[in-house]
């Protein structure tokens, strides 16, 4: 494997300032996509939020793994099938680890956050919800943390209540409390807007759900990228997030459940791998994680994972995060320069995912304009539409940062968008 230079090795990853030593161009050397060049252009890439780039690091990792160690988990009497079982449940631990669960039985491999959602909203939610029952998610959800309550809703009769969030995109903590009550038996909330950037209070969410006898789950898509998680510190109950976002590969998401949770949910998908005996009489269910594994799971995904895990610690999630807290700081300022640019979204905590509009300039079209300069940006409703409806909004302009975006990378945007600005003056 090739070994990241990025990070001066002496200088631990969690103490003191790391900007001076963030070496950004070492870190993008790692990631063939920056050198990759769009319409005569470099790669300018800010959709990190939709889908991060990977490193060498991951793709290294999984060629070798389908090349020279695959073979089915969990099935085979054989060394092969043995060292892909060993990697695979050797990637569960590291995620275990990344998140600080207590333990690997906790993290169930799924094929994206979605999925992950869709798992506690079909099986938890079928077992323990009933008609009248709550629960609340906020105004800035994706459309994942949405649409599978509502499925549920229709099938049950059970209430989703929304916590609501102001202007700027803040999380109001007061109005979240006065939903809370007897009926409120889960709180489902992102720890991170894909949209406005928002970083919510987890930890005191947390408390205050526990505090009404609900459960806790959190949206980790983007949190995990940009800001990290202990559950057992925040005393998170569910926790989903997705790998691709991290920059490993699509295809494996991941649903934490506390173990004396998961052991009471009933199974979510039958087949291989997560029954203990099967007669056409009776079937009988392994425990979890395996319960809510059916089917041959995402073997070199789960390694791809692991291997993109290995790759952030091996930079530092502090240090990426205070070189991400750098560009939103450069972006919030140059964007806002820009006459007639609105940034949409400007909490009190927020990460570095920048929405913005531009007067007199659809935001497919700024896409689009843009895009002609090599700059890659996400337009659109980001999956979430209610969030749009509450600004007023079809659409916005998103540019959202990794860890390998540069100072350089903000200038290139606003570039591009004065002339795409020129265009429709
Ligand atoms: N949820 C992803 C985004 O925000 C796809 O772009």
């Amino acid at each position: 494997m090739t070994m990241n230079t990025a990070i001066n090795e002496n200088i631990d990853p969690k103490a003191g300032k790391r900007a001076n030593f963030y070496d950004v161009e070492a870190i993008r050397a790692d990631f063939p996509a920056m050198k990759v060049e769009v319409n005569g252009h470099p790669l300018t890439f800010l959709d990190s939020g939709a889908s991060a780039q990977k490193p060498v690091q991951v793709l290294e990792r999984m060629d070798q793994a389908y090349r020279e160690e695959y073979a089915n988990v969990h099935r085979g009497a054989y060394r092969l099938s043995e060292l892909a079982t060993e990697n695979y449940e050797n990637a569960r631990s590291s995620v275990a680890r990344f998140m600080n669960a207590a333990s690997a039985d906790e993290i169930i491999f799924t094929r994206n956050a979605t999925a992950a959602f869709n798992l506690v909203s079909s099986s938890w939610g079928r077992k323990n919800l009933r008609a009248g029952d709550e629960i609340v998610v906020s105004h800035m959800e994706h459309h994942a943390n949405i649409v599978p309550w509502q499925l549920l809703r229709d099938e049950t009769g059970i209430v989703i209540k929304v916590a609501p969030i102001d202007d700027d995109g803040n999380f109001l903590m007061d109005e979240f409390a006065a939903l809370l009550g007897a009926k409120t038996k889960l709180v489902s909330i992102t720890q991170t807007s894909n949209v406005l950037g928002t970083m919510t209070p987890i930890k005191e969410i947390a408390r205050l759900a526990h505090e009404a006898g609900a459960l806790v789950m959190f949206d980790g898509a983007q949190g995990i990228v940009h800001a990290g998680i202990d559950v057992q510190d925040v005393d998170a109950d569910f926790y989903v997030f997705t790998g691709h976002k991290l920059y490993g590969p699509t295809g494996i998401g991941v649903l934490y459940g506390k173990l004396d949770i998961l052991k009471n949910m009933p199974p979510y998908q039958g087949g291989g791998d997560m029954i203990e005996m099967v007669t056409f009489e009776k079937t009988t269910y392994r425990e979890p994680p395996a319960r809510f594994e059916a089917g041959t799971p995402p073997i070199i995904e789960a390694i791809g994972l692991a291997a993109a895990i290995d790759y952030v610690n091996s930079i530092g999630q502090e240090a990426i995060a205070g070189h991400e807290v750098e560009l939103l700081n450069h972006a919030t300022k140059a964007l806002g320069q820009i006459d007639g640019l609105t940034i949409i979204g400007q909490a009190r905590q927020k990460c570095a995912i920048v929405s913005f509009t531009i007067e007199g300039v659809h935001p497919h079209d700024i896409g689009t304009i843009i895009d002609a300069r090599g700059v890659a940006i996400r337009a659109g409703h980001h999956c979430a539409q209610p969030l749009m409806d509450r600004f007023g909004l079809a659409a916005t302009a998103r540019a959202s940062f990794g860890m390998y975006n540069k100072k350089e990378d903000v200038d290139v945007l606003v570039d591009a968008l004065l002339y795409a600005k020129e265009i429709f003056a």
